[in-house]
C-alpha cells in the first residue's frame, strides 16, 4: 500500500543485503518508522514486542529470522535452534508455525552452505504468495459486499465493521479482512467501516483506522462496547475480522472481543465473515476452545494506556485503580456455528470441516 506516495510492504530484505526492514509498528498512529532486522535475535525480538504482528506478517517475519539465523550460522543445530526460537515468540498465531515448518522441512534439505541463500529466496517467496492469497481472498471478499451495495440505494455505504487489526499491516500487503475493502473501495463501490478501538492495545484505534485513513476509505473508530448497539439499530451490513488460528472445524480464534461481537451479530441477523490465508488453518485442531493456546499478556496494557499529548510528546499513564488485579487474555475463540462464512484465497466457504477440507484437501493430508 501507498504511504506519503511510496509503495510500501511491511517487511523487506534491506538493499545492502545487511538485513530485513520492518515498518515498526509500536510507533503509530503518529509515527511511521522502519527499522532493521540485522540477526535471528532482533526478528525474535521485533515478533515478541509486537514491532511486527498479526498472523500472517508473524509468520513472514519469523521466515526471514530464519534467514538471519542462516546467515550467522548454516549449520543443522543452528537452523533447529532458530526454529525453536522463533516458535516460542508468540503462542496463538499458527501462521508462525507454518512458516517456520516449511523453512525447517526445506532447508534441512539444502547443503549448508547454500542454506542462507535458500533460506532469503524461501522468506521471499512467503511474501509474494501471501500477497497474491490477500488479492485472491479480497476478490471473493468484494463478491459479497457487492451483493449487498446492490440492495442499497445509490450512493449509500456497505457498513463493515472489523475488529482488531487484519489490514495490510497485519499482512505483507493489502491485509485479509481489509483486502475486500480495499478493492471495493477502489472499484467504486461505497464503503464505511467501524473500526473497534481493541483494546487493550488499540490496534483498531493506532492501524486499522491509520490505514484506513491513509487509503481514503471511509471509516468512524467505536469504543469496543459500541458494536452491539450499531448492529441493533441496523448500522451493519456485515462483520469481516481476521483470524491467528482457525481449526479444521472452523472454530475461529481472532483478538480478545471478536467472540462478542459475533454473538451480537447472530441475535441481529448480521452476517458475520471471518478472512483468511489457509496458512491460519490449523489442520490438526479441531475444537478451538479447548485445543488452542490463548496468550495471556501482561496486565500493565490493561492498566496503562500510552498517547500524545498536546505538545507532542508521548506519555504512559494508569487509568486502573492502583492496587486492583488485572488480567489480559489476548485472543478468544468463536465457535464454527456463528460464522456465517470463511472467505479464503479459494473461494467463501462454510466454517465447517466438511467445506474446508473439500477446499484444501492437500493441506488436510499434510497435517
Ligand atoms: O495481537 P495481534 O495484534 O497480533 O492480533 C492480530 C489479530 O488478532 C488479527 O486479527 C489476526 O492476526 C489476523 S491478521 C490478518
Amino acid at each position: 500500500m501507498k504511504v506519503n506516495g511510496e509503495k510500501y510492504r511491511t517487511i523487506w530484505p534491506a538493499e545492502d543485503g545487511s538485513g530485513v526492514v520492518i515498518i515498526d509498528q509500536t510507533k503509530f498512529p503518529h509515527t511511521f518508522e522502519t527499522t532493521s532486522l540485522l540477526d535471528l535475535e532482533d526478528a525474535a525480538h521485533a515478533i515478541r514486542v509486537m514491532q511486527v504482528r498479526g498472523a500472517p506478517l508473524i509468520g513472514a517475519t519469523a521466515a526471514f529470522g530464519v534467514a538471519l539465523g542462516m546467515k550467522a550460522d548454516p549449520s543443522d543445530e543452528s537452523l533447529h535452534a532458530a526454529c525453536d526460537t522463533l516458535l516460542a515468540t508468540r503462542p496463538t498465531a499458527v501462521n508462525l508455525k507454518w512458516a517456520l515448518d516449511i523453512a525447517r522441512k526445506r532447508l534441512i534439505q539444502i547443503a549448508p552452505e547454500r542454506r542462507a541463500h535458500a533460506a532469503f529466496e524461501l522468506a521471499s517467496q512467503i511474501c509474494d504468495d501471501d500477497i497474491a492469497t490477500n488479492m485472491a481472498i479480497g476478490m471473493h471478499g468484494m463478491e459479497l459486499i457487492t451483493e449487498i451495495a446492490k440492495k442499497k440505494r445509490p450512493g449509500e455505504p456497505v457498513n463493515v465493521l472489523t475488529h482488531c487489526n487484519a489490514g495490510w499491516l497485519a499482512t505483507v500487503d493489502w491485509g485479509t479482512a481489509t483486502a475486500p475493502i480495499y478493492m471495493s473501495h477502489d472499484s467504486g463501490i461505497p464503503v464505511h467501516v467501524w473500526v473497534d478501538e481493541t483494546r487493550p492495545r488499540n490496534q483498531g484505534a493506532f492501524l486499522t483506522a491509520w490505514e484506513l485513513g491513509h487509503h481514503g476509505v471511509p471509516h468512524t473508530v467505536v469504543v469496543d462496547n459500541a458494536g452491539g448497539h450499531l448492529m441493533q439499530h441496523g448500522k451493519v451490513d456485515l462483520v469481516i475480522t481476521g483470524t491467528d488460528r482457525t481449526t479444521a472445524d472452523g472454530d475461529v480464534c481472532n483478538k480478545i472481543g471478536t467472540y462478542l461481537k459475533a454473538l451480537a451479530a447472530r441475535d441481529n441477523g448480521v452476517p458475520f465473515y471471518v478472512a483468511l490465508p489457509s496458512s491460519t488453518i490449523d489442520f490438526s485442531l479441531s475444537d478451538g476452545l479447548s485445543q488452542i493456546p490463548i496468550e495471556e499478556r501482561s496486565g500493565t496494557e490493561v492498566s496503562h494506556i500510552t498517547g500524545l499529548t498536546e505538545d507532542g510528546r508521548t506519555e504512559t499513564v494508569e487509568i486502573v485503580a492502583p492496587g486492583s488485579d488485572t488480567a489480559n487474555p489476548a485472543f478468544d475463540v468463536t465457535p464454527a456455528r456463528l460464522v456465517t462464512g470463511l472467505i479464503t484465497e479459494r473461494g467463501v466457504l462454510e466454517a465447517n470441516r466438511k467445506a474446508i477440507v473439500k477446499a484444501f484437501p492437500e493441506r488436510m493430508k499434510m497435517s
